[in-house]
């Protein structure tokens, strides 16, 4: 029996699940009409489920300002024990935002605090792979800002060497798996609603006709997939499985750091479109423009053998299992 879902309302599924609870009104609902936008259920507070708070570092306060950006400063299992930054005002910055009195000069200095037991670094993107081997060889846990590495292949593999040989844990913080509807689709392609998935089709838009600041200018020319995990969400976060091979295309909307021996990676390309074949014979469509006039938007949609979704509308076979999951 085919059923379609309207999922943005409910709170599971909305940016902000972490605060609410209630999915048995969606699959109930979902089970008698074809279409269905769930009212919000009642409010449940979190309740901890220890009292251990983990000694953290964090690193990185620049343009975005990402080393505050996801609240382990107002997490009560987090103690933030110490910061970085490279830049003094900008180390001041992020010691004030996660009301924390310890401080070192740059992330090679604070992974040697042995009060620290994870680190999570929000530095510029092309030292992300150096600083978390770093973080890593310090015996340090590490979650790290996307993408994991840029543009090199090897730094990948040297990364991936050296979490298998510490055995720590390591976390690429990509924000897309967090929003609505990527959320949604994952907790549906886990309880089967999809099936197989066939293709899927990922998308970070972000119109910049100048390039947005950046440490040591590395925005400046940067070439669109190598920062592919907003767009790459919509298979990799949905289906936890890996892409097997890939061919891309490339255009050039006319922005001057685009212009030959403009930029330091030799790229003339703003906008790139890539198509994978994937680990379950499947292929995927995913690009990253920032020529397309206005346009700044990251999503997705996924196609499978038992259903498919775009937004939060999800269309396919239900069965008891995934009626279960969603309770
Ligand atoms: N949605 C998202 O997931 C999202 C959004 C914004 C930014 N980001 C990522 O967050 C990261 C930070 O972005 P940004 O724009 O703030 O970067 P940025 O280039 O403006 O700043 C990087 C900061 O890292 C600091 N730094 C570099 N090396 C250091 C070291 N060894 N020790 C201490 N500090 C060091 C620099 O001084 C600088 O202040 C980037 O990798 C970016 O890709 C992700």
């Amino acid at each position: 029996m085919k059923r379609s879902f309207v999922m943005h309302d409910h709170p599971l599924f909305r940016r902000d699940f972490l605060g609410h609870t209630g999915l048995a009104a969606l699959a109930a609902a979902g089970l008698t009409k074809r279409t269905v936008s769930a009212a919000p259920a009642s409010e449940k507070t979190w309740k901890p489920t220890s009292d251990r708070r983990i000694r953290f570092g964090i690193v990185g306060y620049g343009t975005c300002r990402f080393g505050a950006a996801f609240g382990f400063q107002d997490h009560p299992n987090v103690e933030v024990v110490a910061v970085s930054d490279l830049i003094p005002e900008r180390c001041e910055g992020l010691m004030k935002a996660c009301r924390c009195g310890k401080s070192y000069p740059s992330l090679e200095r604070l992974v040697k605090d042995p009060a620290i037991e994870a680190v999570f670094v929000a530095t510029d993107a092309p030292s992300h792979a150096r600083h978390c081997m770093e973080v890593l060889k310090h015996d340090k846990h590490v979650m790290c800002a996307v993408p994991a590495t840029y543009g090199s292949i090897e730094e990948g593999e040297q990364l991936l060497e050296t979490v298998r040989r510490t055995g720590l844990k390591y976390m690429m913080a990509e924000t897309s798996c967090f929003r609505a509807d990527c959320y949604a689709m994952r907790k549906i392609y886990q309880a089967g609603g999809f099936g197989r998935v066939i293709y899927s089709e990922g998308e970070y838009y972000h119109y910049a006709s100048r390039p947005i600041p950046s440490f040591k200018n590395w925005r400046v020319g940067s070439v669109p997939l190598w920062y592919p995990t907003h767009s790459t969400a919509y298979y990799v976060g949905v289906t936890g499985k890996r892409f097997t091979a890939v061919s891309c295309v490339g255009f050039n909307a006319g922005f001057p750091e685009y212009k030959p021996g403009a930029n330091r990676y030799n790229n003339p390309f703003t906008d790139e479109v890539a198509l994978f074949q994937t680990s379950e014979g499947g292929s995927s469509r995913m690009l990253m423009c920032k020529g397309i006039y206005g346009r700044v938007v990251e999503t997705g949609r996924v196609f499978g053998q038992r259903g498919w979704m775009e937004g939060m509308q999800y269309h396919g076979q239900l069965d008891p299992q995934f009626r279960q999951v969603l309770a």
